[in-house]
Parts: structure tokens; C-alpha cells; sequence
């Protein structure tokens, strides 16, 4: 029984519960790289997407400006996202709908484009951008032969940045409060960078702008070339990649592109669903993927954003679809982790073999010696602090035999990093194709064992 409207907390509809997303902490993904990594996640939009932002703004400039009248029609050539944006804020002002899409993006997203009552029209991806069979060309005639239509025009519309300089920079703004080095973030219209970009420079010139951009794309070629590459590519991550400059894209503000290969993507994708447990869709998987390709910049407090675009519930049938993942490629066979590849090494190695700091320089070569090993890593309860190599150990003998009775701790070389045995392997290759030899393996919060390249190397060769 309502006696004080006041007292109950409401939205007035919907779009209310826009924006003011979660920053979350990654915790698995980054375990063993320098620096604090947080990702903002866009699926806690109403639509589910970082898109809802920008459909709300457009469609209240159209009415502003007077072009947008009762019982209009809102034209949109749309990856899907961009599309349900508008399609809920249209539900609630009374508009109708009308998308293009590239036949390339999930079942899920025309689905539920059509659940709010869109019409959908469906156009072929591998045509040049300008071809009249593209989606943005059959948008803008669906415009001309419509009246009392709009389109909303993503791709140069300046409100898709606005609004992103108004809701999503201040937020993580404010959410770190100030304490971001590096903003990382998929580029396809360009507008979530370049309006969030702008933000975040203009309150600290010095916080790096990372771009990420699928393999296929030409956006990152152009940004360091100045040229387009004519070669049409086609790729499977949905969302980002151009193969032309939308004007919504401003590269002033983007300091360093990265590319993300589709396996990389959905890899990275799955791994935050199942790591983390954020539920997330291909381009969030290629903004991880690329932001830690260039994590190799990151001091120790450093503090870097990732934006996340979407939920993983458009793309179910796809890259959380094993046969999907497999027909096209991107999985190995039986998902393979460390705990597989460990227990596939010979019994004897099984078992961590490890020194204390106080060990002596003599004690740790005897240890090398009898194991037939080259690396042994330094642990003081239960934590990694530090690693010797053998290589190491005897050049500095050579150099001064005094060191033999020496602890370890003076010689030792920073610790390796540290996975759980339930990692999947490409987790542990991810460290290995760098700079690290070995990686420590970690089991109940225990550590448990050691893979080193060889080891990897001999599981693949066979
Ligand atoms: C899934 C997904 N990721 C990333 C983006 C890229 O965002 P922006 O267009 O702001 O560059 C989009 C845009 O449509 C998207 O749908």
C-alpha cells in the first residue's frame, strides 16, 4: 500500500540503470605480470553492451533538433550492440526500428533485435564499405525511402563520443580516483576511445591510450602508416576492425594500437568467463589479449583499465560453442591444461625441487647436479621469492670460489611466475614465449611443481 512515493527506490524506466558500470579486479588472468589490472564491464548496461550509452544520446539529439517526430523511424547499420541501444530507449519513447547487420554477427544478436520489435535486414560482410550491398549503404537508402526517419548514424555521429566523454571517462575517472597509467580499449566506431580517451588526457596528459584492433582490421596499419591496405580480410571477432576511417574515430588521442587474432579473442574471452567468472563477448577477449601483449610497459604500480564491451550470452552459439570453436580452428583439441601436460612429464620430475635463501651456492649445485636440472626456484613458506640458474651460479664460481659458501640469496634472479595446475596451457606459453624459462605451478594454494620450456616443447613435439 503506497503512502510515500519517496521512500521507494526506482528507476523512472529502464534507462535509468544506464552507465555507472563496475570496475572489477582481474585476479587469475594477470597473476605473474607487473602492475594492477582492473576491467570495466559494459554487460551491466541494460542492454547489455557499452552500445547503450550512445543510443540513448543520439536519439535525444535527433528529438532536440526537431528531426526526430512521433511515430518516427530510427535507421541504424549496426554490429548489434549500437542497434539494441537504441531499440530500448525507442521501446520506451514509442519510435520504430529498422537494422542492418553483416550476415557475420551471431543469431543471438538478430534475435533479440527482433525481441524488441525491430525489423532486421541482414547484408553481406565480405563487400567493400562503400559497395551498395554494404550494411552502412542500405541503411542510408532505407533512410532516404522512409519518411520521417533518421539515421543514427554511428560511425559519424559526434554524440557516440560525447557520450562517452560524458558518462564512461569520468566514471573510470572517478572510479580510480585518478590513479590510471594505461586505458585500454577495442576500437570500431571509435567512439568509446575517443570520447573516453579525451576525457581521461584532459585530466592527466600523461595516462597512455591503448587501442586494440582485430587482425584483419586496417584501423592499426593506418594509425602507424597513414595508408589503407586495399587486401579485404575477413575476421570473426564482432564489434571491431575497420577497413576505412569512421569519423567517429579520433587517432589524437590514441597513443599505440595492438592487434588480437580471433583465436587469441575468443581464448582470452572464455578464460575471463571461466577465471574470473565475467561473462564476456569476443572483443573483451581481444582487449585482454592485447592489453597484455602490452603489459611488458607496466611498473609494478601501475594501474591499468580495460574496457570490457558485452555479455557472452550474444555469442553462445559461437565462441562458447565448442564444435564452433573447433570447426574454425580456435580450440585445441580437448582443452589441454598444466595439471595434463605436468603429470605427461617423466615421474621423476614430477616433484618441485626447490632451494631456501640460505641455501648454499655449493648446496644448490649439488642439487642441479643430482636432479639434472638447470633452474631451481627459491621459496620461503610456500612463496616464490626468487630463482638460481645453474649457467649463473658457475660463472660467478669461476669468477670467485668464495661464492660456494655463500647463500643463495645473493645471486638469486627474480622469481618465475606462478599458475594454477587447472590453468589451460596456453596460460603457461603465454609466459614461456617471453622472457621467463619455467613457470611455478600452484595446487590447493600450494606450490606443486615446475614446467619449463623443454617441458612444453617435448609435450608438443609429441
Ligand atoms: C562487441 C563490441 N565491442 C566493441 C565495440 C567497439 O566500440 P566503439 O564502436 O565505441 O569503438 C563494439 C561496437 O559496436 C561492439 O559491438
Amino acid at each position: 500500500m503506497l503512502s510515500d512515493l519517496s521512500k521507494i527506490k526506482y528507476h523512472e524506466n529502464i534507462l535509468g540503470t544506464l552507465g555507472n558500470t563496475p570496475l572489477v579486479k582481474l585476479n587469475k588472468i594477470t597473476r605473474g605480470y607487473k602492475g594492477h589490472y582492473f576491467v570495466k564491464v559494459e554487460s551491466f548496461n541494460p542492454g547489455g553492451s557499452v552500445k547503450d550509452r550512445i543510443g540513448l544520446e543520439i536519439i535525444e539529439d535527433a528529438e532536440r533538433e526537431g528531426r526526430l517526430r512521433p511515430g518516427g523511424t530510427i535507421v541504424e547499420a549496426t554490429s548489434g550492440n549500437t542497434g539494441l541501444g537504441i531499440a530500448i530507449a525507442a521501446a520506451i519513447k514509442g519510435y520504430k526500428c529498422v537494422f542492418t547487420l553483416p550476415d557475420k554477427m551471431s543469431q543471438e544478436k538478430i534475435l533479440l533485435l527482433r525481441a524488441f520489435g525491430a525489423e532486421v535486414i541482414v547484408t553481406p560482410t565480405a563487400v567493400p564499405h562503400e559497395s551498395p550491398e554494404s550494411y552502412t549503404e542500405v541503411a542510408k537508402r532505407i533512410v532516404r525511402e522512409t519518411p520521417n526517419s533518421i539515421l543514427a548514424n554511428q560511425y559519424f555521429n559526434p554524440k557516440n563520443p560525447e557520450a562517452h566523454y560524458k558518462t564512461t571517462g569520468p566514471e573510470i575517472w572517478e572510479q580510480t580516483g585518478g590513479q590510471i597509467d594505461y586505458f585500454v580499449c577495442g576500437v570500431g566506431t571509435g567512439g568509446t576511445i575517443t570520447g573516453a580517451g579525451k576525457y581521461l588526457k584532459e585530466k592527466n596528459p600523461n595516462i597512455k591510450v591503448v587501442g586494440i584492433d582485430p587482425r584483419g582490421s586496417a584501423l592499426r596499419e593506418y594509425f602507424y602508416t597513414k595508408k589503407f591496405n586495399p587486401v579485404l580480410k575477413t575476421y570473426k571477432v564482432e564489434g571491431i576492425g575497420q577497413d576505412w576511417l569512421p569519423g567517429t574515430l579520433n587517432f589524437d588521442v590514441i597513443d599505440d594500437m595492438v592487434e588480437a587474432t580471433d583465436k587469441e579473442s575468443f581464448v582470452f574471452a572464455r578464460r575471463l568467463t571461466r577465471e574470473e567468472g565475467i561473462f564476456v563477448g569476443g572483443s573483451a577477449g581481444s582487449a585482454v589479449a592485447g592489453a597484455l601483449k602490452y603489459a611488458d610497459r607496466m611498473q609494478e604500480n601501475d594501474v591499468m583499465v580495460i574496457l570490457l564491451p558485452d555479455t557472452g550470452e550474444r555469442y553462445l552459439s559461437k565462441l562458447y560453442n565448442d564444435d564452433w570453436m573447433r570447426e574454425n580452428g580456435f580450440l585445441m583439441p580437448d582443452r589441454i591444461t598444466v595439471r595434463f601436460v605436468i603429470q605427461s612429464k617423466p615421474r621423476t620430475v614430477q616433484t618441485l625441487v626447490a632451494v631456501d635463501q640460505n641455501t648454499t651456492v655449493r648446496d644448490a649445485l649439488d642439487l642441479f647436479k643430482r636432479h639434472d636440472i638447470s633452474q631451481l626456484p627459491v621459496i620461503e613458506k610456500n612463496r616464490t621469492v626468487g630463482t638460481v640458474i645453474d649457467n649463473e651460479l658457475m660463472s660467478a664460481v669461476l669468477e670467485n670460489s668464495t661464492i660456494l659458501d655463500k647463500p643463495v640469496k645473493e645471486l638469486m634472479e627474480p622469481a618465475f611466475p606462478v599458475i594454477g595446475m587447472d590453468s589451460p596451457i596456453e596460460h603457461a606459453i603465454d609466459f614461456l614465449k617471453k622472457k621467463d624459462s619455467a613457470v611455478l605451478i600452484e595446487d590447493n594454494h600450494k606450490l606443486v611443481g615446475i614446467l619449463t620450456r623443454y617441458d612444453v616443447i617435448e609435450y608438443l613435439a609429441r
